[in-house]
């Protein structure tokens, strides 16, 4: 939600400029530029007419019939064709109708294939001191990153990102350690900890797309059941609200009763992507927990 607002507040940053060269429309101030032509990297969707000079215009946008004739104050805002297709619990949703939304996001430094299976060395030196070749078998130890690998993800990821993942910034004692390699041979994955033998966000997650290495080996392997634009979901409306009052009843599981419960409430995953093992199934949850069946 704030992420959202705050690309709202950048993008309309430059409509300030704008809105003064525009005078001669009788415009709301901060009003979205009109009658001009989309660039390239626009992309009007088909049944939102153009004007004859094939510029954006009133039209274009909203739905209202004769709305440059209508003094500003007049028009009726809440008509759901006010904008087209709207109305929208978003407003940002309107605007990557025509604006991509991508290039106004934190890059998906996941994303690492492109269409023919190539990588840019670049993007793996986001992470890594230099991009390793995907072949090579290393330990994570060995590998060097531009941050220590247990702190490489809170650029762009909160430290808390899901319940549980902070309480899992520990080192896990020698019965569970037992567990993991247990699970690392049983299901061919790794499970890697940091310098200080704690558990790390790559410990569950893989930070790279699937494919990139080959799924066979260990490191490669991982669920991605979906992919990486349309993410970890969950069953219920992915909405913030929704989702918020969900971790906060499955805290109240947690808090009163035993481990199964833990479970359970990961079983409302829908998809998955970049996890080690399937959460859904509690696979993951049990390559270091042992439940009581
Ligand atoms: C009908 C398509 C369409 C919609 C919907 C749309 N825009 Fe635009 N937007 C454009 C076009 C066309 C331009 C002109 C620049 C270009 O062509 O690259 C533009 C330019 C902009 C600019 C740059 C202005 C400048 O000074 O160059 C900003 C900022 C912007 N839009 C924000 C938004 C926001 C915020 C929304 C949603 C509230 C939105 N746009 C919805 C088509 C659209
Ligand atoms: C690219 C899309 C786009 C085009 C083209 C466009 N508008 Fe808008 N219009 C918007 C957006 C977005 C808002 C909401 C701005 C806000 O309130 O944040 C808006 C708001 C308005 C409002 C309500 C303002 C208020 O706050 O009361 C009026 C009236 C309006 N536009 C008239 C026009 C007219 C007249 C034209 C043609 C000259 C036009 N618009 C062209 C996107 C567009
Ligand atoms: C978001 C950060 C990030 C990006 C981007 C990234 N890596 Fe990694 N990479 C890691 C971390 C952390 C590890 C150690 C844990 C692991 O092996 O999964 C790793 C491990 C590896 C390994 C060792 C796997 C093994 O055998 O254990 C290889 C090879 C590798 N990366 C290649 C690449 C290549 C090639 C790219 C670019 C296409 C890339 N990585 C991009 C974070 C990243
Ligand atoms: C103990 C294993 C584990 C650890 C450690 C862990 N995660 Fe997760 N992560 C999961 C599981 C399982 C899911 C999917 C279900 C969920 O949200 O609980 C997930 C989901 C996510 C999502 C998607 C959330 C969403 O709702 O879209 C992000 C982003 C994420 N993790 C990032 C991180 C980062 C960053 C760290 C390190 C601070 C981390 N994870 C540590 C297991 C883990
Ligand atoms: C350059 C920024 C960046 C870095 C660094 C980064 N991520 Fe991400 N990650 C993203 C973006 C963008 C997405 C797409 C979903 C979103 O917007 O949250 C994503 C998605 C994910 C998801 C899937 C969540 C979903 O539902 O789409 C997981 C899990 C995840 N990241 C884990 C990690 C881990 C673990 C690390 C550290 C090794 C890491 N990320 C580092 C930007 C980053
Ligand atoms: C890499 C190993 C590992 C994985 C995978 C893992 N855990 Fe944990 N988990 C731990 C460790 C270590 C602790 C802290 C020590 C303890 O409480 O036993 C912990 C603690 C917990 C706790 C107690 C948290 C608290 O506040 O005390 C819960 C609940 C939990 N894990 C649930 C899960 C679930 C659900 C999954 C699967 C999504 C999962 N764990 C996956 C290692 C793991």
């Amino acid at each position: 939600m704030n992420k959202r607002l705050c690309y709202l507040l950048i993008l309309f940053i430059p409509l300030f400029v704008k809105a003064e060269q525009k005078k001669e429309v009788d415009l709301p101030p901060l009003h979205h530029v009109v009658k001009v032509r989309p660039s390239s990297s626009i992309q009007v969707p088909k049944h939102y007419p153009l004007n004859d000079k094939k510029e954006i215009d009133c039209q274009t946008c909203h739905g209202i019939d004769d709305i440059e004739e209508t003094p500003w104050k007049d028009v009726d805002k809440n008509a759901p064709d006010f904008f087209r297709d709207g109305p929208y619990s978003q407003l940002t949703d309107f605007c990557y109708g025509c604006h991509q939304k991508k290039s106004y996001e934190r890059p998906n430094i996941h994303q690492l294939l492109d269409e023919n299976g190539k990588y840019k060395e670049e993007d793996c030196e986001y992470c890594h001191d230099k991009a390793p070749d995907p072949e090579d078998q290393l330990n994570t130890s060995e590998l060097t990153f531009r941050l220590p690998p247990e702190i490489l993800c809170f650029g762009c990821h909160l430290k808390t990102p899901h319940l549980n993942a902070l309480n899992h910034q520990v080192k896990p004692d020698n019965e569970m350690r037992k567990t993991m390699r247990e699970a690392e041979k049983r299901l061919n994955i790794i499970l890697p900890l940091d310098k200080d033998e704690k558990i790390m966000c790559v410990t569950c997650h893989s930070p790279h797309q699937i494919g990139l290495i080959d799924q066979n080996r260990p490191a490669g392997n991982q669920v991605a059941d979906t992919d990486l634009d349309e993410g970890i979901t969950y069953i219920e409306h992915p909405w913030n609200q929704v989702f918020q009052s969900d971790k906060e009843t499955r805290l109240k599981q947690l808090a009163k009763s035993g481990n199964e419960v833990h479970t359970l409430s990961y079983q409302r995953i829908k998809t998955e992507v970049l996890l080690r093992a399937s959460a859904r199934d509690g696979t993951l949850c049990q390559s270091c927990h042992r439940f009581e069946r």
